[in-house]
């Protein structure tokens, strides 16, 4: 193997890093080193984490907010307390702007069911229009789909640039004073661009829009200041960002959060129930019914604390990097064709593409065969591979954790398939 991306600047000391993540050590497939390069689907997750998950089941498990006895005082802490971390990690002005949730997904769906059912001058109903664009994850195109189906609005989207970007010479067409919600992702999750929020949030403050920002594909690998964003909402998940799965985080401007109607109904949320009405809690437990992801916060806030000790202006750092060899290194393989930006100006570490004719199962199969975990398939983000004329890609993923002596494993790997396919 080689290693002729070993020195370059801005990488982390993924030796060190490396010795935290116990399963970075396994061997795959009749000894294979595993090289995990699928950390756009999920991250990998640091000892200390699976301590803090651990150590919360061992000592203090308990529900939270209703018991009087100690170790429900202890979960409750550890639970809120996990609020807080995410709040500084997010620079959130309040920590009561921070919903658990399950997932992005359940972020997502959230604010699309709050919007169906809210009074003027939030809600969405026919003759107003929703936005969002064709690059996607399905999590944020279904609930969507789901609210204009409902609801009789109309839904409209962003189209792409044969380079792998949002088209928004139309900006002032797509966003209109019918616009009451725009909803983008940030980051993408198979084409690894990042996208220029500011100018989207601009164009839907002058008309008055709502603006949804979904994170997740960004909170893993840049620091994220929802102030400086200044959308309304921003949605992301635990598992993709060292922490566990079964955890989400919804993150939605106070005033807002006050003013909207929950989502699910349950125990939690409540203020007082009778036979015939409820109140509700404030937020953030008025959007968190039933007993919710305890250990799953818990692990979530040792993420936190394990990312913010190495620095997230460094973890982007060390991902530019990485891209960039990754993006170089790729490009000399023949027949690969990069579905997306194909350099590393405003794109994150994941890098979908094609081989010939191959199909990406195919091609992950035999890197597979090699220890090398890629994903392949439409990623949760179809419309994209409709775009581009595609049935799938292959996409490889980087993490904090990741290595030039990987991108070069993949190369290598990628030339086995070539001779593999004839
Ligand atoms: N959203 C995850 C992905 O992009 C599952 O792979």
């Amino acid at each position: 193997m080689t290693d002729s991306g070993r020195g370059l600047p801005g990488l982390l000391d993924t030796e060190a890093i490396r010795k935290d993540f116990p399963i970075l050590d396994r061997a795959v497939h009749d000894g294979a080193k595993l090289v995990y390069l699928d950390n756009a689907a999920t991250s990998q997750k640091p000892r200390q984490v699976l301590d803090a998950l651990s150590g919360y089941y061992e000592r203090h498990n308990a529900n939270v907010h209703r018991g009087v006895h100690v170790l429900a005082e202890e979960a409750t802490a550890l639970y809120e307390g996990a609020r807080d971390k995410v709040a500084a990690f997010i620079n959130a002005p309040s920590r009561d702007e921070v919903v658990f949730t399950k997932n992005a997904s359940e972020s997502l769906n959230l604010v699309a069911n709050m919007l169906g059912w809210a009074d003027e001058p939030y809600r969405v109903e026919r003759d107003t229009e929703i936005v969002i664009t064709e690059m996607e994850h399905h999590s944020n195109i279904v609930p969507w789909q789901l609210l204009a189906q409902r609801t009789g609005a109309k839904l409209k989207w962003f189209g792409l640039t044969d380079d792998g970007r949002l088209d928004l010479s139309n900006i002032d067409e797509v966003i209109t004073e019918k616009t009451k919600v725009v909803s983008f992702v940030q980051v993408s999750n198979i084409l690894g661009t990042v996208n220029p929020v500011e100018e989207i949030v601009r164009r839907a403050q002058d008309v008055g829009a709502l603006v949804v920002v979904d994170a997740s594909q960004a909170a893993p690998h840049m620091a994220l200041d929802v102030q400086a964003l200044q959308a309304d909402f921003v949605a992301f998940t635990g598992h993709k960002m060292c922490g566990p799965t079964g955890i989400g985080v919804l993150w939605g401007r106070k005033g807002l959060l006050d003013d909207l109607p929950p989502f699910l109904g349950g125990g939690e949320m409540i203020e007082t129930v009778s036979m015939h009405s409820s109140t509700y809690a404030p937020a953030p437990h008025k959007f968190e019914a039933g007993t919710p992801p305890i250990a799953q916060a818990v692990g979530l806030g040792a993420a936190v604390d394990y990312l913010s000790a190495i620095g997230m202006d460094r973890v982007q750092a060390h991902e530019h990097a990485l891209t960039e060899y990754a993006v170089g290194r790729l490009r000399e393989v023949p027949d690969l064709r990069i579905i997306g930006p194909v350099t590393g100006e405003n794109r994150g570490a994941t890098i979908s593409f094609t081989l010939g004719d191959i199909h990406p199962h195919d091609v992950g199969q035999v890197l597979d065969e090699q220890g090398i975990a890629v994903r392949v398939g439409h990623h949760c983000a179809r419309p994209v591979c409709l775009r581009y004329g595609i049935p799938a890609t292959t996409r490889a993923s980087f993490y904090l954790y990741s290595s030039p002596a990987e991108v070069d494993a993949l190369v290598d790997g990628l030339e086995q398939v070539r001779n593999f396919f004839g």
